[in-house]
């Protein structure tokens, strides 16, 4: 693979958040979006000239690990209080700010953690809100005198100094943690800033870039240049081969591997509705009998993602080399399409590199003299982001507001060996439980919900006039945000009659329905 010009071409400044290594400066990111201003993370390594060469139109610095009188603290270039752009600190941020400013950071021992009352005392952050009211502390240190010519707007228990501004120089910060939800006002205070303080224009959206992505893929492809994408069923590679697809046409070929371990209706998605939405050129292979072979015998739930990662790699390289071969000739295939989002790009070193390539999609075993440059259309977008792209873009709802389903599909989902028979059962009982949640309208407040067959337990039933000896299967609904943490969904008594009688008298094997109430931690939301 090559490196390449990325095709995400944005035309608005960011609000860069300065990432001191917290977890949460994705957050902050999103949380900015989320106020319709366009933001990046950028490491705290980066230099003052990479800062200015992406002509920023604020600074947040965020939480950190550290005590800045921490040896090997990260360090918050002081020269980027001076560069005219507003800034505003959070947390650790707060206190390198005022650390630079000339105030006082006291190294006191006393940590301040969780659900703190805040105490306001005028200032445009907080104006309107309650002059006492919860926010979310996570701090040893606190700032004991303001650096000069800020004034003190908030204080707690712990922290004498919790927020401060300058409106002179376009600068505020906070002690603690806006963008979490345990801080019911950040959303505000945060958009406070941005908007008041820094002067930014509210005019970002996600699905006002479908153009802007459209040009920048043109431009990078050309006006030759061959494309192919592997389409997963998911939202990600569907709405960046949409996009690509807009930009190239037919110079586009999607790939899609039916490994026959989807849910019912998953491939019919695919090569029905998102190629009458698209218009996308579509090569599907049938590999079922492939995994299914691979498969065989298989109980180690990594042995099976083993196994399916590496039929899926054959499969789409078979594939590929397929349409390779069918190109016009003197024509090539120079470019591969991939969904990655803003996260992997964060995780994996930053906006500005390429360490992003999944494995799996390191396209391996083609001929030598065939390399591909990466188009990652999505590569600066969120999540919901990218539904709204997807919107947009006219996919259909189904595909844009899919919830997550793992890669390795229904292999996972069922606890013993996968057989062609087995599948078929989970298919059943999974379509009824879709079915049956989304009728009561619970698709939103739903994550996900993994339906898992227990295919090495049976237990005794009654049914009709005889008793059965049958499988379980277990309902998994969870709530989440990000799929780190989660809580399983209350889901109402009435659903889950409707959905336990209808599988255990639909589904030929099945003789009893449970539900899974376990948080994550500590259980996963799949079983394997
Ligand atoms: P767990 O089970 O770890 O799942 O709580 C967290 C999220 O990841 C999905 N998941 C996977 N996705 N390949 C994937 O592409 C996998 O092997 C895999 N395992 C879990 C899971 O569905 C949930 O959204």
């Amino acid at each position: 693979m090559t490196d390449s010009k990325q095709a995400t071409a944005t035309n608005h400044r960011p609000v860069l958040v300065v990432d001191f290594g917290a977890q949460y400066a994705q957050l902050i990111a999103r949380r900015v979006r989320e106020a319709r201003i366009y933001s990046e993370v950028v490491p705290h390594t980066a230099t003052v000239e990479e800062i200015r060469a992406k002509n920023p139109a604020a600074l947040v610095l965020s939480g950190g690990p550290s005590s800045v009188y921490a040896e090997g603290a990260p360090e918050l270039r002081p020269e980027l209080l001076d560069l005219g752009i507003p800034v505003f600190g959070i947390c650790y941020g707060f206190q390198a700010m005022t650390h630079a400013l000339g105030g006082t950071v006291a190294n006191t021992g006393d940590r301040e953690y969780g659900r703190t009352d805040l105490n306001v005392n005028g200032g445009v952050l907080h104006d309107g809100l309650e002059a006492t009211h919860k926010v979310w502390m996570s701090h040893g240190d606190a700032v004991h005198a303001a650096p000069e010519g800020f004034t003190v707007t908030a204080s707690s228990a712990g922290a004498p100094v919790a927020a401060f501004e300058c409106a002179e120089r376009s600068m505020a910060g906070v002690q603690y943690h806006p963008e979490v939800l345990h801080s019911p006002h950040g959303q505000e205070v945060l958009t406070r800033f941005l908007t008041e303080i820094a002067g930014i224009e509210q005019n970002w959206t996600a699905a006002n870039i479908a153009d802007e992505l459209v040009e920048a893929v043109r431009a990078q492809i050309g006006p030759e240049g061959r494309a192919i994408c592997g389409l997963s069923g998911g939202v990600d590679s569907a709405v960046a081969a949409a996009l690509v697809q807009r930009a190239i046409g037919d110079r586009l070929t999607c790939v899609f591997v039916d490994h026959g371990l989807l849910r019912a209706g998953e491939r019919e998605q695919v090569e029905r509705d998102f190629v009458a939405a698209t218009g996308a050129k579509l090569v599907t292979v049938h590999e079922q009998d492939a995994f299914l072979s691979k498969l065989a015998g298989v109980t180690d739930p990594e042995a099976k993602r083993k196994a399916i990662g590496a039929e899926f790699i054959r499969s789409f390289e078979r594939a590929v080399a397929g349409v390779l071969e069918s190109a016009p000739e003197g024509s090539s295939v120079d470019f591969l399409v991939q969904g990655t989002l803003y996260p992997d790009v964060v995780e994996s070193g930053g906006g500005s590199g390429t360490a992003n390539i999944k494995s799996h999609h390191n396209v391996g075993g083609l001929p030598d003299d065939v390399e591909f440059e990466l188009v990652e259309p999505l590569r600066l977008l969120f999540k919901d982001e990218v539904r709204a792209v997807g919107r947009q873009l006219g996919l259909p709802q189904e595909i844009v507001s899919r919830q997550p389903f793992p890669g390795p599909g229904l292999g996972i989902r069922i606890i013993g060996e996968v057989t062609a028979e087995r599948l078929e059962t989970l298919r059943a009982a999974d379509l009824i439980a879709r079915t049956e949640l989304t009728a009561a309208g619970l698709d939103e407040e739903i994550w996900q919900c993994p339906v898992v067959l227990l295919a090495d337990v049976r237990s005794v039933g009654v049914q009709g006039d005889g008793r059965t000896y049958g499988h379980p299967v277990v309902l998994r609904p969870v709530s989440s945000e990000d799929a780190m943490t989660a809580d399983w969904t209350r889901i109402p008594y009435d659903v889950l009659e409707r959905i336990s009688t209808r599988i255990t008298n639909e589904v030929a094997d099945v003789n009893r329905v449970v539900l899974d109430c376990t948080s994550k931690p500590p259980g996963t939301i799949e079983w394997e």
